[in-house]
């Protein structure tokens, strides 16, 4: 297991952040603040294969008609750790994988300061597919695809999930608050822990907020029980 000071200096280093950070040992405790709870789907009963075949042949939406992949999501079936995004880019789509630009290199690399790796953990996003131009996804999108996330934190079973910027959050606790008033607390998804943090593509923009995703991944980590970052 990696030191937590390691761990710190890590995600410091790769942040770009060069200055001392107390970790936040008064962090909130694991109260339930969210109530939205994960309904049965229709996607219940599928196991790993179908649901990807389903998804891989879904028309929900009008998003299957721009896209040249659909985006699942990776990682380990039975990871303690999900993480949830908006929704592919242009890279993703292309690859059929999640966060694979330059956001997906500091997802990396946050993963990387809290012991955890794109193979630890798995990676989803709110849709899976492509918005064009990469706008915000729209509700009946989310809507149509929220079953096949649901039937996937089904199956995981997390101990947390991180819902990483303002469209993750916001659709997964069905609300319209922004990430700053969401984030470093716990809220709870249907029993399983649930913490906000920025978008890495946000951290990108605005290196000044990156101190507060690291306690915010701290807090996760804390929630999650493994690791002592
Ligand atoms: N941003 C996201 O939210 N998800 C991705 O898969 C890529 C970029």
């Amino acid at each position: 297991m990696i030191h937590p000071e390691q761990q710190r200096r890590a995600y410091l280093q790769a942040m770009g952040i060069d200055v001392w950070l107390p970790r936040d040992a008064g962090a909130p405790a694991a109260t339930a603040a969210g109530t939205e709870a994960v309904a049965p789907s229709a996607g219940a009963g599928l196991d790993w294969p179908e649901l990807r075949e389903c998804v891989a042949a879904c028309t929900r939406c009008e998003l299957a008609a721009s896209r040249s992949n659909t985006v699942f999501g990776v990682g380990n079936e039975q990871a303690d750790w999900l993480i949830i995004g908006e929704a592919p880019g242009a890279e993703e789509d292309r690859r059929g994988e999640p966060f694979v630009g330059r956001a997906g290199k500091l997802l990396d690399q946050m993963l990387l300061a809290i012991g955890q790796s794109r193979d630890s953990v798995f990676i989803a996003n709110i849709l899976k597919c492509r918005p064009p131009n990469n706008r915000d996804p729209k509700p009946d999108e989310a809507a149509a695809c929220r079953e096949y996330l649901e039937r996937q934190i089904e199956l995981i079973q997390p101990k947390i999930i991180l819902a990483v910027g303002k469209i993750a959050a916001q659709n997964l606790l069905g609300t319209d608050d922004p990430v700053g008033r969401l984030r470093g607390r716990p809220h709870d998804l249907g029993g399983i822990p649930l913490v906000v943090t920025y978008h890495p593509a946000y951290l990108l923009r605005s290196p000044s907020q990156k101190h507060k995703s690291w306690s915010d991944l701290c807090l996760a980590a804390r929630l999650a029980g493994g690791s002592g970052a």
